[in-house]
């Protein structure tokens, strides 16, 4: 969810406005995961790095997210979404803990849409995670190191229950992927778009979709291994 703050810089506003007009653009995006059926949605909210912003800065998306989280998550809830964070829990305040927890144990029996919130989020932090889980087992006896291959290493990443994501969305105009899900994004299809996180709708998330579409997945195959001829464009 990139664009906030300029946003707001065009309009000559505190980048604090852009972020406040950033929560109404995650309405209208899980709105359209919702309609579309989609199984699951990670938003990154906030990265590990983004605690280096200016306090005042820090303080007020804190601010956001706590509103958010008591505005929101009843009426998520009622939509059978279920709801999950992901990050460095520890990091944020005890009252602001309390609440992500009380979101995901109120809502974890829901089955529509799993949304996840990336917070305090890093990829490499994930991973790092991950290395430093199998060491434990490792050192506890549960697990050889030379059966550590990709399948132990992924069911210590985050998401680790959810399919993988199939389609990566950056909002903001910069194509990178700026350590979000590093190791879960293997065979994302990427998707760049110059709209500004504050102006996301339905529209151009449709676009998105209808480009991930027409994309085809070879996952290191050839095209004719993952499309019969038959059914080829080219064919
Ligand atoms: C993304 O918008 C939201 C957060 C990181 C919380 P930015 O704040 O990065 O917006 P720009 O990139 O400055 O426009
Ligand atoms: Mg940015």
């Amino acid at each position: 969810m990139d664009g906030n703050g300029r946003w707001a810089e065009r309009r000559k506003r505190p980048r604090i406005i852009g972020h406040r007009a950033g929560a109404r653009a995650v309405n209208v995006c899980i709105d359209f995961c919702l309609e579309q059926g989609i199984e699951a949605l990670t938003l990154f909210a906030f990265s590990s790095e983004n605690w280096g912003r200016p306090d005042e800065e820090v303080g007020a998306l804190m601010k956001l997210f706590v509103n958010a989280l008591e505005r929101e998550v009843e009426e998520l809830h009622r939509r059978g979404v279920r709801v999950r964070f992901i990050g460095e829990r520890d990091r944020f305040q005890d009252a602001i803990v309390a609440r992500m927890t009380a979101a995901e144990t109120q809502t974890r029996a829901n089955t529509r849409l799993t949304l996840v919130i990336a917070a305090s989020y890093g990829g490499r932090q994930d991973i790092a995670q991950a290395a430093r889980a199998l060491a434990v087992d490792v050192a506890a006896g549960r697990l050889r190191p030379e059966d550590i291959d990709e399948g132990a290493v992924a069911a210590r990443m985050a998401l680790a229950d959810l399919p993988e994501p199939d389609l990566f969305i950056r909002t903001g105009g910069d194509h990178r992927v700026s350590n979000f899900l590093l190791w879960q994004l293997a065979y994302t299809e990427l998707w760049f778009t110059e709209t500004l996180w504050p102006e996301l709708d339905a529209a151009t998330l449709r676009r998105a979709l209808e480009d991930y579409a027409r994309r085809e997945r070879r996952f290191g195959l050839t095209g004719a291994q993952v499309t019969p001829p038959s059914n080829r464009n080219d064919a």
